[in-house]
């Protein structure tokens, strides 16, 4: 089954076509960042506006790059929610039209649960070369399709900090989230604070690989608190009071963002080891942009006593590759007729809805 995938839910416009659920045949990704940098976040409208320019040729070269044509795509599948709604607009709209202009199914997805399946990704796929689910998760035999629920996902992304029970294919219990600023989000913010080029998360992780996590004792929030919770507001305020008013050596900014990435990977660990013991999944999935996060990667995959599937780097920002994936496991829901057109847009669609 191909399926041919739209993703705008924020600066960044993507198309992909997968078959079967894991061939990622392409997957173009085309970034507003440059843009964005020079006001040091994202402007709605002005994401939305360069999403309607960019749109139409991601997906034309996403099809040319899988050298798919209309009648070998069997569905449409497109980010519902959550993200900025000017930007989801325009990837919903267009695949609402290519649906009814080439008489396609329509599957709306939970962009939250494509960063989950990205971590279920690609046995054979060309991005992925030969990295296979086998490898990472030892009871997943080749000749099955490789699920093994429950899993405990974890999406962190520059607007989503959630625990979620995964128990089957689309259906997800949230059992903790942020209680303020998404992880993502705490970094872009001290990155600005640090004078650090949006989005600050890439930026950060580099610069604390020479500096030192115990050189500032940054606050864990929460961790005395018996819930899968975390927040980050107090460890951004803690970061502007340690920096304000001062020249940072080279040295000393390498510590505050490797005392800042510690903090923020220590909280999200430690929740994520208790939210083990109390849910027993079979493994964790760790998605969304700070998934790439390299100390967030090694300390999961150090501190859980089960596996932890994580996203293969290159999927874990934006992509629509994951929408792909996410709706092949969801095929059996895809909408046809007029039912395709009454899909809203929905800026605050949570998790446990998509099923
Ligand atoms: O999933 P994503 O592309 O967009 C949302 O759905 O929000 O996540 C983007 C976020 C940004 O906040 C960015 O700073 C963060 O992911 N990010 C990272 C890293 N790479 C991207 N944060 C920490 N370390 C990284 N290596
Ligand atoms: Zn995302």
């Amino acid at each position: 089954m191909d399926i041919l995938a739209i993703e705008t839910s924020c600066d960044e416009t993507a198309a992909a076509v997968v078959t079967d659920g894991h061939d990622v045949r392409s997957n173009v990704v085309s970034s507003q960042i440059d843009v964005h940098r020079v006001t040091g976040g994202v402007v709605p409208e002005v994401a939305a506006r360069l999403q309607l320019e960019t749109i139409v040729p991601v997906v034309e070269k996403a099809l040319a790059d899988a050298q798919a044509d209309w009648t070998s795509i069997d569905a449409i599948a497109v980010t519902a929610g959550p993200g900025l709604v000017g930007s989801l607009i325009v990837g919903l709209e267009t695949a609402k039209a290519l649906a009814l202009a080439k008489d396609k199914p329509l599957i709306p997805v939970n962009h939250l649960a494509g960063h989950l399946y990205a971590c279920l990704l690609p046995r054979h796929s060309r991005e992925g070369g030969n990295r296979s689910r086998a490898a990472t998760d030892p009871r997943v035999k080749p000749e099955d399709d490789g699920f093994s629920f429950p899993y405990l996902g974890m999406v962190v992304s520059g607007g989503h900090t959630e625990f979620v029970l995964m128990r089957g294919h689309h259906d997800f219990e949230l059992v903790g989230s942020t209680r303020d600023d998404a992880a993502g989000e705490a970094f872009d913010k001290v990155g600005k604070l640090l004078g650090l080029p949006y989005p600050a998360g890439p930026e950060i992780s580099k610069l604390a690989e020479r500096g030192d996590p115990k050189a500032y004792a940054f606050p864990r929030a929460m961790l005395d608190q018996d819930n899968f919770d975390v927040s980050f507001s107090g460890l951004k305020t803690a970061v502007r009071q340690t920096v304000e008013g001062k020249e940072l050596s080279k040295q000393g900014l390498a510590d505050v963002c490797a005392s800042f990435e510690a903090a923020v990977v220590d909280a999200l660990v430690t929740k994520a080891v208790r939210a083990v013991r109390a849910t027993k999944p079979a493994a964790v999935l760790l998605g969304g942009g700070v998934a790439a996060n390299r100390r967030l990667r090694e300390s999961l995959t150090a501190k859980l006593d089960v596996p932890a599937l994580l996203t293969p780097p290159e999927f874990a920002t934006d992509n629509a590759a994951m929408i792909g994936i996410a709706a092949y496991w969801m095929r059996d829901g895809a909408l046809s007729g007029d039912a395709r057109f009454a899909v809203p847009a929905d800026p605050s669609l949570g998790l446990s809805a998509t099923r």
